[in-house]
């Protein structure tokens, strides 16, 4: 594996090592040196989970990391994105974190630069979240690991999600029993990877082993696409009432950043079931896991 780009391009046999070296790191706290390599943070949409993770993976690893601020690059300048790169390539740097609203930027970047860096794509646009996606796919196997008997269900904005793309393609992968995707008719997605597709919340959470719930994305929604919140909120939240139906230990998921009281109520994201921040604690192990095996 030289670059990190789509769940599309691992293998079942690639996505169990990655696991497998994640939990590793997670339980012995034994990590190799990689003093020599350096890794470069390029985010030019808004995260904090994303960019510190791959931040302290590559730290953990012992490698060096520059994070570039964008505001204060020579971006503002003028420069492209291509001459950026370029430039952290001539320094020396090994690894290209990339978070770009254009779709497919990632993959193009290591097509140009590819003979120097490995590129990791941090998010897409609209298109890909790989490495979210197998940080979620940790989280789950480590409390329930037969994917095969399991009914996952992910409530949201599918049409615009990254993430719900890449879990869709790594549920496929792996071979989860079930994927029902839940989603108002104007956040429907307009190509379907892996699941099946319905509007009534009900249905989708009946003897739900894992439900997944996504952020409304306000900045993604085109003028039809706008829905009045509070009614998003009645028929599509994740609340006590709502989450009557799925089994007794479903495990309650989020990607983060959460609108709390709008997709989910707090009492749901910080109750007993929710592993939200084991996902986070896991996607440092998985980002370092991804790291080292593009090396
Ligand atoms: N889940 C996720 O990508 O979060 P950030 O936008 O904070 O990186």
């Amino acid at each position: 594996m030289k670059h990190f780009l789509a769940i599309a391009d691992l293998s079942r046999q690639q996505v169990q090592q990655l696991l497998s070296r994640a939990q590793y790191f997670k339980t012995t706290q034994q990590f190799p040196i990689y003093s020599q390599y350096t890794l470069a943070n390029l985010l030019y949409e808004n995260s904090t989970r994303t960019r510190i993770s791959f931040e302290l993976a590559a730290k953990r690893l012992s490698m060096n990391v520059v994070s570039v601020d964008l505001s204060t690059s020579s971006e503002v300048k003028g420069e492209v994105i291509e001459d950026t790169c370029a430039t952290l390539v001539a320094m020396g740097i090994q690894f290209l974190v990339i978070r770009h609203q254009q779709e497919g930027l990632p993959k193009r970047l290591s097509q140009q630069f590819g003979h120097a860096v490995h590129v990791v794509n941090a998010g897409d646009g609209q298109h890909a979240h790989p490495s979210q996606a197998m940080l979620d796919l940790m989280t789950i196997v480590e409390k329930k690991p037969d994917l095969n008997a399991l009914k996952i269900v992910i409530v949201g904005d599918i049409r615009h999600s990254r993430v719900a793309n890449s879990l869709q393609c790594l549920f496929k992968l792996m071979g989860v029993g079930e994927l029902v995707l839940v989603a108002p008719t104007a956040w429907q997605p307009e190509v379907v990877h892996y699941g099946e597709v319905t509007d009534s919340l009900a249905l989708g959470l009946k003897n739900a082993d894992v439900v997944i719930a996504l952020r409304v994305q306000k900045e993604r929604l085109t003028e039809p696409e706008q829905l009045d919140l509070s009614s998003y909120r009645q028929q599509f939240a994740l609340t006590k009432a709502s989450l009557r139906g799925v089994k007794a230990d479903a495990l309650i998921m989020h990607p983060g950043p959460i609108n709390r009281g709008v997709e989910i109520d707090s009492e749901i994201a910080d109750g007993p079931q929710s592993v939200i921040l084991t996902q986070v604690e896991n996607g440092v192990y998985m980002r370092m896991a991804i790291l080292e095996a593009l090396l």
